[in-house]
């Protein structure tokens, strides 16, 4: 099995290798300053795709229909409608049943991922069928049924652009920051860790949509990692063009691109998912947290409810393709009064520009913010004798001198402590062994401090001059790192980091997140539910016992919220 996925996936490398090979022994690399290409779409009868309500089936002009989309490693696609116009906005019951359709006429199920943060563009992924791989790889339409339109229809007949794939270089996001500069996330430019191309040698290209000619082009001011920073266009670019962005390294050429610029006064609206808005900020939040997930919906509530009574005012979480019900967890959550935005994030193997990204957006809401998953929790033994949490328990880690501009804390990694299954109290209360030794740190940062490159290891921002970190040994991490077996497998297989390695490939077989002691199968080691277990450590279930009683992430935690609007007061 884990074998053929292997071959699976060398078989796309080298397929998609072989294709960008051609593409540039044929002059036909995809690239969109040269792609002048009429894109005009005939639409089968009986769909209508999104972006196209507004326009008549061949009379569109480029710059409103259709979609773009890039092609992952394991055929997955993942679709872009374009323009996020209030017109194209799918209504909420056509979302699910979206379909994707190739040149050809093969078709699969598209799922919505929800838009994107940037631009509030929809995204949808969808495999490509085998039928439609053989052929030249154009982007597929995502269709809606379309009740008011009669007659079957085959399938795509048009043309849309042709696909970007993921494999080698590619500009798959920007976003227009305070100041106006424009961040512009890239695949490929910078090959490795630490070692990053001069800003000098980058040059950012805007480009009009339509007719594919180069509008400005200036010189990158930050290159670090898959985020560079751009001045804006000039002022004197015309407000009503559909501009886009990409990169081009000096002496070559510029790299495909799925970037849009944005031109602030299109963004007046925050293009969050449409269940929570930002609309009502009053002034920065002192604690914000943020975490990337997949499918951990389950734990959410618990997480968010503890980190809201202990002082994180708001949490934005970005979603990996989550096909559990985050969605409703979030409602309900938001209902209940707590700040929490959802965004997606479908870019894979990118979570340090996920991060660069988060402290750069939310700089202007958040004073402060910690960056770790749901598993983790942020506590200090100094507050097992309290009767209530209050905010004040992490807004005091705030209060350091200004240079401070990162608090660094230690991690305390739990195992399974006798659990056999999810325990039915929650992650706090259900796991209270841990290994002894403290590793790894998770930081508590202030976004003002943060390098104008947004340089980061996941774990660790680097800092403007004038900045340092410090040190907080009072506040730790407790980690739920090695829970019962059926969750620690589906956590390590799922992981959303660039950081770890997959634990079930052989490959760095010394890295610091490889399990001790655990093999390269998926099969439950003997003795798992006892082992990680060198203290028992009991001070976080018995301190939210007394607070919540048992079970803090069910109802009791959420009858014990006073207030219901965002930002009020969560003591009980
Ligand atoms: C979407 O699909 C579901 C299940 O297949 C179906 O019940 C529902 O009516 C469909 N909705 C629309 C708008 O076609
Ligand atoms: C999202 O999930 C996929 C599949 O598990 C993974 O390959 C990818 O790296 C994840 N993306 C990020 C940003 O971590
Ligand atoms: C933890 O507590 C349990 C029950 O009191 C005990 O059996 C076990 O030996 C303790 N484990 C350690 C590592 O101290």
């Amino acid at each position: 099995m884990q074998s053929r996925r292997r071959h699976a996936a060398a078989a796309v490398l080298s397929v998609t290798a072989l294709l960008a090979f051609i593409c540039v022994q044929a002059g036909l690399v995809a690239f969109p300053l040269r792609d002048t290409r009429s894109r005009s779409l005939l639409v089968p009868p009986r769909w209508l795709p999104l972006g196209l309500h507004a326009v008549r089936a061949g009379t569109a002009t480029p710059a409103s229909v259709g979609t773009e989309a890039v092609l992952l490693p394991g055929w997955e696609v993942i679709v872009l409608l374009r323009r996020p116009d209030a017109a194209s906005a799918p209504a909420d019951e056509n979302v699910q049943n979206a379909t994707c359709v190739f040149r050809g006429g093969a078709s699969s199920p598209a799922r919505a991922l929800g838009p994107l943060p940037a631009t509030g563009r929809h995204a949808y992924t969808c495999i490509m069928p085998e039928p439609a791989r053989a052929h030249r790889h154009d982007a597929p339409l995502v269709l809606f049924p379309a009740s008011t339109v009669g007659n079957a229809g085959d399938g795509a007949s048009g043309r849309s652009p042709e696909m970007l794939k993921w494999s080698d270089r590619i500009v798959y996001e920007s976003v227009v920051i305070v100041g106006g500069d424009v961040l512009v996330f890239a695949k490929g430019v910078n090959r490795r860790k630490k070692v990053n191309r001069a800003a000098a040698d980058i040059r950012c290209l805007y480009y009009r949509a339509d007719a594919g000619n180069a509008v400005a082009s200036l010189p990158a001011t930050t290159s670090a990692q898959q985020v560079f920073r751009c001045p804006p266009p000039p002022a004197t670019t015309p407000v009503d063009l559909e501009l886009r962005v990409t990169l081009a390294v000096v002496g070559e050429q510029p790299i495909p691109s799925l970037a849009t610029y944005d031109l602030p006064r299109r963004r007046d609206s925050p293009p969050m998912s449409s269940h929570v808005t930002e609309s009502t900020p009053s002034g920065k939040r002192l604690i914000c947290a943020c975490t990337m997930v997949r499918d951990v919906a389950k734990f959410l509530r618990e997480w968010v409810v503890y980190h809201a009574a202990v002082g994180v005012d708001r949490f934005y979480v970005y979603d990996n393709g989550s096909e559990d019900d985050l969605v409703d967890q979030v409602r309900h959550l938001t209902s209940d009064g707590f700040e929490v935005f959802t965004m997606s994030w479908p870019w894979p193997k990118t979570l340090e520009a996920a991060l660069s990204y988060s402290a750069a957006v939310h700089r202007d809401s958040c004073e402060w913010m910690v960056f770790i998953d749901v598993d983790e929790f942020l506590f200090s033994p100094h507050w097992v004798h309290s009767e209530n949490p209050t905010k004040s328990m992490l807004h005091s880690i705030t209060t350091v001198g200004e240079d401070i501009g990162q608090v660094s804390m230690w991690c305390a990694d739990f195992g399974p402590s006798g659990q056999t299954a999810h325990p039915k109290e929650g992650v706090i209360q259900g796991y209270t062994c841990r290994r002894q030794i403290m590793e790894r740190r998770k930081s508590l940062v202030r976004l003002g401090a943060v390098d104008r490159s947004l340089t980061n290891s996941v774990h660790y921002f680097l800092l403007q001059p004038g900045f340092r970190s410090k040190w907080n040994t009072r506040v730790r991490v407790n980690h739920y790192k090695y829970q019962a077996w059926d969750e620690f497998k589906v956590k390590f297989r799922r992981r959303a980091s660039t950081y770890t390695v997959d634990w079930t490939n052989k490959k760095n077989p010394r890295s610091n997140d490889r399990t001790p002691g655990l093999g390269f199968e998926a099969v439950e080691p003997a003795g798992w539910p006892h082992r990680f277990c060198e203290v028992n450590d009991t001070l976080l279930r018995d301190v939210t016992r007394r607070w919540y009683g048992l079970g803090f992430g069910n109802k009791l935690g959420r009858r014990r919220i006073i207030g219901t609007t965002p930002g009020s007061s969560y003591n009980v």
